[in-house]
């Protein structure tokens, strides 16, 4: 069978089945020394790390998800709407320059720079189809490279704000406190951070055998960090609110502000 057949015979049956049967029979076909456990960082990093990594190639889809059409204003959609609210809360409007880490095909570097077309803007992403797409469209430094490498990946780099939407939450947990600091080292006025946030380090998706909370979804791991804990563990007071509620999606529910003066 082909595999666009498998995929189509797997839609037809998966409503069929219930949850609980698909995760058992998932587990149950998947060999004991591939189920890397969550507190295995090093491995759950490289899978995430190639999932991002190989995303356009998987889906075509991918870039253009991401960009979301936000240069055509008779197409506004929740997402490009999104991206407006954050650029126009107020530490974007006292700043000079602003980093996007996990900025996909800058959808967002893009709303900021038609608000601010002086703002000295950058993104950093692993997937180099989304950061070409975002050079095409915003003027800027831009850079593909892994968030796991945080000190490289930053070194050199000084900007008024580093911000993040829906990314964070794809990184392991254990990693966060690392990057967090790095962000902070390299930022001069504000750390946004625009994730889903909650008290236990929650995993929403990940592989079967974690039972993730929400969906079983092959290699796709989502988390919903405690980003306040951690940044109240450096140092760094911050003030949290929620995503207006239309404007809330998957991974981008709630705002984190850290000012660093
Ligand atoms: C859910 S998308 C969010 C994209 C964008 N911030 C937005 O609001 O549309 C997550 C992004 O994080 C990037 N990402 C995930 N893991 C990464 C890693 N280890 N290093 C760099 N980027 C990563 C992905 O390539 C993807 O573009």
């Amino acid at each position: 069978m082909t595999g666009a057949r498998l995929d189509r015979l797997k839609r037809l049956v998966r409503p069929l089945v219930p949850a609980g049967l698909r995760r058992a029979v998932r587990i149950a076909l998947t060999p004991a020394h591939e189920r890397y456990a969550q507190a295995d960082l090093e491995r759950v990093k490289a899978v995430t790390a190639a999932v991002w990594r190989g995303a356009a190639h998987r889906s075509a889809k991918y870039v253009p998800g991401y960009w979301d059409e936000v240069d055509r204003v008779e197409r506004r959609t929740r997402a490009s709407r999104r991206s407006e609210w954050l650029a126009a809360l107020p530490p974007f409007a006292a700043a000079e320059s602003a980093l996007e880490i996990g900025c996909a095909s800058g959808r967002n570097l893009y709303v900021l720079q038609e608000r601010y077309p002086r703002m000295r803007l950058g993104g950093i992403d692993i997937s180099p189809e989304a950061v070409a797409h975002a050079q095409s469209r915003v003027r800027g430094e831009f850079l593909v490279g892994d968030l796991y490498e945080s000190a490289a990946m930053l070194a050199g780099r000084t900007v008024d704000i580093i911000f993040t939407m829906g990314v964070l939450i794809h990184l392991h947990p254990g990693a966060l406190p690392g990057l967090l600091a790095e962000m902070r080292r390299h930022a001069r006025r504000h750390l946004v951070l625009c994730e889903q946030l909650s008290g236990t380090n929650e995993v929403v998706k990940g592989p079967a055998w974690w039972r993730p909370s929400r969906k079983v979804t092959g290699d796709y791991i989502q988390w919903s960090p405690d980003l306040p804990a951690m940044l109240r563990r450096l140092g760094l007071p911050c003030e949290v609110s929620d995503v207006p509620g239309v404007l809330q999606s998957n991974g981008a529910r709630h705002l984190v502000v850290v000012p660093l003066r």
